[in-house]
């Protein structure tokens, strides 16, 4: 590829999110992000954070500028990112961390729901899960400025928007996650952070590969959310 994708609001965002991770990250080792987008985060968490291997991943479009990002870090801790689409086939790895940035607006709710469903399969016990984004609070914006990139992500595609906090911890819940801490970040933004408890584990899958799936496209769940969202 020419040149190496950009996003300005990584630069303006990370100094912030890097606090968020040096104190939730101390003492893990193994961290898998998810939709990695151009690749910028992942060098400056992983230059930033020597202790820890940063596992960038995103749909396989993504993939040539996070490596084109990469290699020219040349870092140490930084593997070739993998394809990872959360509606699709996960890693078969294990990971004591997982991070996420800006994504959860981009996803259907459904590619919301199997990337909670697919959580289980790669997070040890005791692992930190941090979002970084924008969400609502009981189905209000927290500004205007969000209210209007939540309209402003609707009228560019009808399955994009700004997710309910109360939503995504619930799923979060479902996945055996516990809430941590719910940081106010610059710009409305939110960092929130969960550990996998070992004590709510789901029960064991009958296949030796199967995943929970909590609630697919044609789940019963999913079709009412659509209902309710005025989708088909
Ligand atoms: C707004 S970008 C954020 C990128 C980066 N994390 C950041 O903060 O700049 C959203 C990212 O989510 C990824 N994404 C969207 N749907 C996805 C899916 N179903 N599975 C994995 N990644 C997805 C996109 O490819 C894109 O890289």
């Amino acid at each position: 590829m020419t040149g190496k994708p950009f996003a300005p609001a990584c630069e303006r965002n990370r100094g912030p999110i890097l606090a968020v991770l040096r104190e939730h990250f101390a003492g893990r080792r193994r961290v898998l992000e998810i939709g990695s987008g151009t690749g910028q985060h992942a060098v400056f968490f992983a230059r930033a954070l020597p202790q820890l291997s940063w596992q960038t991943s995103d749909r396989a479009p993504a993939l040539p500028g996070i490596r084109a990002w990469l290699d020219e870090a040349g870092l140490p801790n930084t593997p070739p990112p993998l394809a990872l689409d959360v509606g699709g086939v996960w890693p078969r790895a294990t990971y004591d961390a997982v991070f996420s940035a800006n994504t959860l607006h981009i996803m259907s709710w459904d590619e919301v729901e199997l990337l909670f469903a697919g959580l289980p399969g790669v997070l040890v016990d005791d692992a930190r899960l941090v979002l970084y984004g924008p969400f609502s609070y009981d189905g209000r914006h927290t500004s205007a400025s969000n209210a209007a990139f939540d309209a402003s992500l609707h009228a560019m595609a009808a399955h994009m928007g700004v997710r309910d906090f109360a939503m995504v911890d619930a799923l979060a819940r479902s996945a055996g996650l516990e809430l941590v801490e719910d940081r106010a970040m610059p710009a409305n933004n939110r960092c929130l952070v969960w550990v996998r408890r070992r004590a709510s584990r789901p029960p064991v899958a009958a296949a030796p590969n199967a995943r929970p799936r909590m609630a697919g496209p044609g789940s019963d769940r999913s079709r009412q959310r659509r209902a309710r969202d005025g989708r088909p």
